[in-house]
């Protein structure tokens, strides 16, 4: 059942700090320094190429940033194109999908194993088609996600990939990422019992258009923010890369088009995307900033919602928790079916 939540997106949502520990459980060996993957052999891949959809492509997105921030050439794709035309080269192809079932997502891993390839299935689900055809796998160990819009399994991903990267680039990993990734479920449920995205999302109710912006790693957490909208609440959502603004999309910001700007960390990224935001501000968008408060993105801000500091590629898991609580609470505010959408699946198994 929903556990007294009233969605199971809800309970999902607040599932998240549980379904991390999962995933975290053995995988992290503080005193050696070192990620573990119990059941996966050592792999050393040349390049990798990770192919999914939906929700699931925008964790392939943060986890190729974070491959090639490792030193490992990586690329992300639409696992519906990716089928069509396989890039040439020799890849270790990376099928990343909540359910295991996608057609898409399977079609371009058939495709990639038909050319040669070897495949790894980053995967929610034990025994899943993906699981069964793929030469590797390994699970995010989320638990069952009932509710069609993916939360938690997001969540799971995202920390699986981020875990692969440290476990393919390196024998040893550094402390303060070791504690960043051990305290990453207890700094989601600070953001989970602090959020103020229900009063915020509220502010916001009959806007015209909702943006959301971001860089690096903040571009994909961006990306899903607007997708998790959109999908549950009907509302219009764009998710757009901060940069990208200035060569169209500014055309469309107004006083009725709040956006949600993600800014992590105080490096060249989030001192760019404070640059977007004030160019925004100037065309009377209100804006909303997620961060972790180390850049002035604030001082911009109509409102912020906060998370804890900790290292860029967790604070871009925590970040999203924010987006998917201002998501919820805009459907909720507007009555919507949040667990079964019109016209969507949970499970997408005809391309
Ligand atoms: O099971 P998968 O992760 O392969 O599913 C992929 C997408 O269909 C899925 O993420 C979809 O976009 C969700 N409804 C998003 O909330």
């Amino acid at each position: 059942g929903k556990s007294g939540y009233e969605h199971f997106m809800l309970k999902e949502i607040h599932e998240q700090p549980r379904a991390l520990r999962q995933c975290l459980r053995g995988r992290v060996d503080e005193l050696g320094g070192r990620i573990e993957f119990e059941e996966l052999s050592r792999l050393s891949p040349e390049r990798l190429h990770l192919v999914a959809a939906g929700t699931s492509y925008h964790a392939a997105l943060y986890g190729a940033s974070l491959f090639r921030v490792a030193g490992i050439p990586a690329d992300a794709y639409h696992a519906h194109e990716y089928a069509l035309s396989p890039p040439p080269g020799e890849a270790l192809v990376v099928g990343v999908s909540q359910s295991g079932e996608t057609a898409d997502t399977l079609a371009a891993t058939r495709a990639a194993r038909g050319a040669g390839a070897e495949t790894l299935a980053v995967t929610n689900t034990v025994g899943s088609t993906l699981a069964r055809e793929c030469d590797h796998v390994c699970y995010i160990r989320s638990g069952p996600e009932i509710g069609v819009a993916a939360t938690k399994t997001f969540a799971g991903q995202q920390t699986t990939l981020a875990l692969l990267a440290e476990w393919l680039a390196a024998d040893t990993t550094d402390r303060e990422t070791i504690a960043a990734l051990r305290s990453l479920p207890s700094d989601v449920q600070a953001v989970l019992d602090n959020s103020r995205s229900e009063a915020v999302a509220e502010s916001y109710l009959g806007s015209e258009a909702y943006f959301f912006i971001g860089r690096g790693l903040a571009y994909p957490v961006s990306l899903e923010g607007a997708l998790k909208l959109k999908e549950i609440s009907y509302e219009h959502a764009e998710g757009f890369p901060a940069g990208g603004l200035k060569h169209g999309p500014l055309a469309l910001v107004t006083e009725q088009t709040p956006v949600l700007a993600t800014v992590l960390g105080d490096g060249e990224a989030a001192r760019k995307t404070v640059n977007n935001i004030k160019e925004v501000q100037a065309r009377g968008a209100p804006v909303v900033v997620v961060t972790d408060g180390r850049s002035e993105a604030d001082r911009y801000a109509d409102h912020v919602l906060r998370i804890p500091d900790s290292e860029e590629r967790t604070a871009a898991v925590l970040a999203n928790v924010q987006l998917q609580l201002f998501a919820y609470h805009t459907a909720a505010a507007l009555g919507r079916p949040i667990d079964k959408p019109r016209n969507l699946a949970k499970s997408v198994t005809v391309e």
